[in-house]
């Protein structure tokens, strides 16, 4: 068995159950950062020296690795800040060129707040309407999905690949039929999938997807968007300024090609490169891996969970369509005693609405308590989680 401890070294001293917030970062990673900084630490694109020249070629080398392990074309890929930014650039773009007033844009219960608000946004500025696939149990309620297609005739369709709630993955592949159907624009947020199983972009025909570099062994500070390059040359830019454009007078401006297209200013260049290092830090383990570790561990959660009666379990049990996300409260406790208490025992989970307040309502409640796992956690830690929430029985009587 590989230790991956030894390239987390804060797995030594903390029980990390939070992944699906930010994943931890390998010391590759913060190598490949570390090195940009202090060997090239130049900026990309416009130089013609050496320490240009070389921070150019590392900050590609990431956007053709990324374009390589999501089956995409490299001028497909777009660096931005995270999800919820590709997300908005997604949503002022489509609001700017093809959405008018009356328009549809179809979301799922499940959605967290980025691929909510923005369309909300969108909604006052323009005046579309949202509207929502409802929930069968932790899934999708793929008749209502059918249905709202046909009344609504919607013109995008933007859903979530896995929930990070529910720990569900959706039926990619389902949604992208039916919403083609009306000849919807189809997003994909993979924010909580593209960390844990294989995405391949052109084979899904999804026209975008957007996810971020934290949440996948990266920097803070990246996110990606990848689109079909025939949707992406439609869009009219997002933000202006530098490197977007390929000439400008005091009349108008001529945008640049894809991707700087979408790129305006300075990037994450050390972000990106230390993103680079994390892309080829997942292909070293592979997502056979990331996927039966996780699963492993899902079902040993579950397990545990069941022997105890004042624990109720909100996401998904059905193991094989999951990732690794354990969301529950314990009777009569609150879920930030519940962290709080963890904490003490240097288990870290996390509490609150998770930014999906649309799903928990739908659930009856405010609050959750999350741990999320990813290929670097172990049976130990799983057991340092049950070890703490039966102290948060004796504190709490509960
Ligand atoms: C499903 C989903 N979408 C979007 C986001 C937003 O990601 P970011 O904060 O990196 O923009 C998250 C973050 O937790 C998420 O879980």
């Amino acid at each position: 068995m590989v230790d991956y401890k030894k390239d987390f070294p804060i797995l030594e001293r903390f029980h990390y159950l939070d992944s699906a917030a930010t994943s931890l970062k390998p010391i590759q990673v913060i190598e490949a950062e570390m090195e940009y900084y202090k060997e090239y630490p130049a900026n990309v694109h416009r130089g013609v020296y050496k320490l240009s020249e070389r921070a150019t070629e590392m900050f590609e080398r990431t956007r053709d690795s990324t374009a390589r392990m999501f089956g995409a074309k490299s001028r497909e890929v777009i660096f931005t800040r995270n999800t919820t930014e590709s997300l908005n650039l997604l949503a002022a773009t489509l609001g700017n060129s093809v959405l008018r007033k009356g328009d549809t844009v179809l979301l799922t219960a499940m959605e967290h707040h980025s691929n909510i608000v923005p369309w909300l946004m969108l909604k006052e500025r323009v005046g579309i309407r949202v509207e929502f696939v409802e929930l069968e149990g932790q899934s999708l309620d793929y008749e209502d999905f059918k249905a709202k297609v046909g009344k609504y005739n919607p013109k995008v369709v933007s859903f979530m690949h896995a929930s990070n709630v529910l720990g569900t993955i959706n039926d990619a592949a389902k949604i992208i039929k039916l919403a083609k159907r009306s000849g919807a624009i189809t997003i994909m947020d993979c924010a909580q999938s593209a960390p844990h199983i294989k995405v391949d972009f052109s084979r899904l025909g999804v026209d975008y997807i957007a996810f971020s570099a934290h949440k996948l062994l990266g920097p803070t500070g990246v996110g990606v968007l990848i689109g079909k390059e025939s949707q992406l040359e439609e869009l009219p830019p997002f933000m202006g300024g530098g490197s977007m454009i390929r000439e400008v007078s005091r009349q108008g401006f001529k945008p640049a090609e894809l991707p700087q297209k979408f790129e305006a200013g300075t990037p994450n260049i050390a972000g990106v490169i230390g993103f680079g290092a994390a892309l080829d830090y997942i292909k070293k383990v592979g997502f056979g891996k990331i996927e039966s570790v996780e699963k492993g561990l899902l079902a040993y959660i579950l397990k545990r969970a069941r022997e105890l009666g004042y624990i109720k379990v909100y996401s998904s049990q059905d193991v094989g369509n999951a990732v690794g996300i354990f969301a529950f409260n314990v009777d009569g406790v609150h879920p930030h005693d519940v962290s709080a208490l963890l904490d003490e025992a240097n288990v870290c989970i996390r509490a609150g609405h998770h930014c999906a307040q649309p799903l928990h309502s739908q659930l009856g409640i405010n609050y959750t308590a999350r741990a999320s796992l990813y290929f670097y956690n172990t049976k130990e830690d799983v057991d340092a989680l049950f070890c703490g929430l039966e102290n948060v029985k004796k504190v709490f009587n509960a």
